[in-house]
């Protein structure tokens, strides 16, 4: 493999500054964005220099407090004592909490898996057993509907595969071209998603082996439906499926969501990192550079399955990159790409049911200066009648996200016909603007933001939190309302408030409010620029915000994908959304070393947080042979694995009280 190709895992963290393809905008509408809205009432020197800490805070004028809420001190309803910043080889929590390996890389999954053989790795093993790089998880209880926190189906996405990590030399750095096709065929079963049942007896959960719920996804053998608007087009058509309704697999799911009706929902991020040849050469060069399809090409899974050389495949591009519904409660159920959502980098589709019973799933872009985005069903939920809810994805309108200075933020319909969406701009039908989601948000004029990741909505104050991630090629002259920071290494969380407020907020309306919750980075450092809504502790400030979660007390839960860069382990974060705590975010747990913290996810009586533990021992220069730690099994010639860890209270009390 020529030096230029590098992959993700050679610069030690994955999705990091340092990426040179996963991050590098592809966005060209992004230069400069929004000028107007540098009508900021955040000076333009601030900008540059950084906001400095809350004393700053003054200095930039009553509108910025106004998006930042009102600065207080004050103390947080967060009871645990926080776990220092530091950065170890193994995890650590609050003090009297503890943290249980549940679930590790190549465990039994499927009834007859056999043992994890890391010396012996095979796909028609790995197809059986837990896969890779866990990041998504939803617990969903059993039975369907019910609030069992002590018996769930534990759902787990598999992002992507760290080679380096899983094969000793022959897979290290740069190794793409050296993988044997066994070994990518391991990594196609490692992708995709796990649905296992789990239970807790006597305080300790473990997976019920062999359970009927239990199954693997995977991007080698798994097949999946197209539907809504692309499903059956043209574009999505290929040799092996000429009707365009047919998948084999996902890949690359990051994080994700729920449906009230009780399924799960994944959601396709980095595809194009799993594609070769020249998109020039396929009718779709405008939409796949869009992509980032033209760029270094990484995986090698080109090599031996036709479908990802897109000279040859010219299509199976747009057969990726959407959300995927799954439902797990169904071990027979074939998931379903609902292509009505849009096809980006998506990283999450969370929901909520609005007054009038439509849907809305949010979904981030996680691509520096790409868009945050929301879909509104056109039909009803309906609580009494899942059957009825089945395809309540497949129609309805897809939004793209427009920040204004004043605190003000439009949502912009993408729908065929209407303002730029049509024939003279390539545009022929609804298919056509689900396949080039990006570059209709383009023509729209929507906000490129600081790479938005997880977004949740509150179930307390029904506000919609959007995790930015961070954006260090953000120039001076780019920063707008909403990404107030040029280089903006720490990344931000901005609060969405729609109409109404608690269970009566409208996510239907298309004009919100919005404020900003923290800046992140460490007051310490005035260069940080960091803001919060009070004053942190030397272990309370975070860096890189990437997914959340929210407790019944309406506390967030904010897990961070970078805090390396800073020195520190990633970690797990609680803060009060209202109250004298607003905004204060305090460390409950930290990640091994190289490891970023993905998918948290509650049982329902708050007394268990899961977490996945995500790419350990990822470091720079750490390979098979010489990790930078062995965690969770601390055993010789044992890599790291990525696994899911349970944390909870020594005294059974609810996590943070
Ligand atoms: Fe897969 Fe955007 O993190
Ligand atoms: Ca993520
Ligand atoms: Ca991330």
């Amino acid at each position: 493999m020529s030096q230029d190709i590098k992959a993700p895992y050679e610069f030690g963290v994955y999705e990091d500054e340092d990426d040179e393809d996963d991050d590098v905008p592809s966005n060209p509408s992004a230069e400069p964005p929004l000028a107007a809205l540098i009508e900021l009432r955040l000076s333009r020197r601030a900008a540059l220099t950084g906001l400095a800490a809350t004393a700053a805070a003054g200095a930039l004028g009553s509108g910025f407090l106004t998006r930042m809420g009102r600065a207080r001190a004050g103390t947080s309803s967060l009871a645990f004592r926080e776990v220092a910043h530091d950065m170890t080889t193994g995890v650590q929590t609050a003090p009297g909490y503890s943290a249980q390996v549940l679930i590790r890389w190549g465990d039994k999954v499927v009834a007859g898996a056999p043992a994890f053989d890391v010396a012996n790795q095979s796909a028609a093993a790995q197809e059986k057993q837990f896969g890779y790089n866990n990041d998504f998880m939803a617990y969903m209880p059993l039975p369907l509907g019910s609030d069992n926190a002590e018996n769930g189906l534990l759902c787990v996405s598999h992002e992507y595969t760290n080679p380096h990590l899983m094969w000793p030399a022959g897979a290290k750095k740069g190794s793409f071209d050296r993988l044997t096709e066994a070994q990518m065929e391991v990594e196609m079963a490692a992708h995709g998603h796990s649905v296992i049942e789990v239970k807790k007896r006597g305080g300790a959960w473990s997976v019920v082996a062999d359970s009927r719920y239990n199954r693997r996804f995977t991007a080698l053998g798994t097949e999946m439906r197209l539907s809504g608007p692309a499903a059956g087009h043209d574009r999505l058509k290929t040799n092996a499926d000429p009707s365009g309704t047919k998948v084999i697999g996902t890949i690359n799911n990051c994080a994700g969501g729920t449906t009230p009706w009780g399924t799960v929902l994944i959601a396709e991020e980095n595809f194009h990192y799993y594609f070769r040849g020249d998109v020039e050469k396929t009718g779709e060069a405008r939409n796949y550079k869009r992509y980032g399809l033209d760029r270094k090409k990484r995986w090698g899974w080109a090599k031996h399955h036709d479908r990802f050389n897109v000279e040859k495949e010219p299509n199976e591009p747009n057969r990726f990159g959407w959300v995927v519904e799954i439902d797990p409660y169904d071990p027979a159920s074939t998931p379903v790409k609902r292509t009505a959502l849009g096809r980006f980098k998506h990283e999450c589709a969370t929901t909520v049911v609005n007054p009038d019973g439509r849907l809305t799933v949010y979904s981030g872009d996680d691509q520096r200066f790409d868009y945050l985005y929301k879909f509104v069903t056109e039909g009803r939920f309906d609580p009494g009648n899942r059957a009825a809810n089945r395809d309540l994805l497949d129609s309805g309108t897809l939004y793209a996200a427009k920040f204004a200075a004043d605190g003000t933020m439009t949502w912009l319909p993408l729908v065929f016909g209407v303002g730029p969406l049509t024939p003279a701009n390539g545009f022929h039908s609804q298919a056509d603007v689900s396949i080039e989601t990006r570059h209709a948000a383009d023509l729209l004029g929507a906000t490129p933001m600081d790479r938005p990741e997880d977004v949740d909505t509150n179930p307390v104050n029904g506000r919609t939190y959007v995790m930015c991630t961070n954006n260090t090629k953000r120039k001076a002259d780019q920063v707008d309302a909403a990404n107030p920071r040029a280089k903006n290494r720490h990344g931000h969380v901005i609060e969405l408030i729609p109409p109404g407020a608690g269970k009566q907020a409208d996510h239907t309306a298309t004009a919100y409010r919005w404020e900003f919750f923290l800046l992140g980075g460490n007051p310490a450092n005035p260069d940080d620029g960091a803001m919060y809504l009070g004053e942190v502790s030397k272990d309370g400030w975070l860096s890189t915000p990437d997914n959340c979660t929210f407790d019944d007390k309406g506390r967030i839960w904010i897990t961070t994908d970078g805090q390396p860069k800073s020195g520190i382990a990633d970690s797990v974060y609680g803060a009060d959304t209202a109250g004298p705590g607003r905004g204060l975010t305090r460390c409950f747990f930290n990640a091994p070393t190289g490891a970023e913290i993905c998918g948290p996810t509650f049982t329902p009586d708050y007394r268990t947080l899961f977490v996945a533990i995500q790419h350990p021992g990822d470091d720079k220069g750490s390979a098979f042979e010489t990790p930078s730690t062995r965690w969770p099994d601390f055993a010789e010639g044992m890599p790291p694995r990525p696994s899911v860890v349970a944390i909870t209270k020594d005294d059974g009390g609810e996590i943070g009280t």
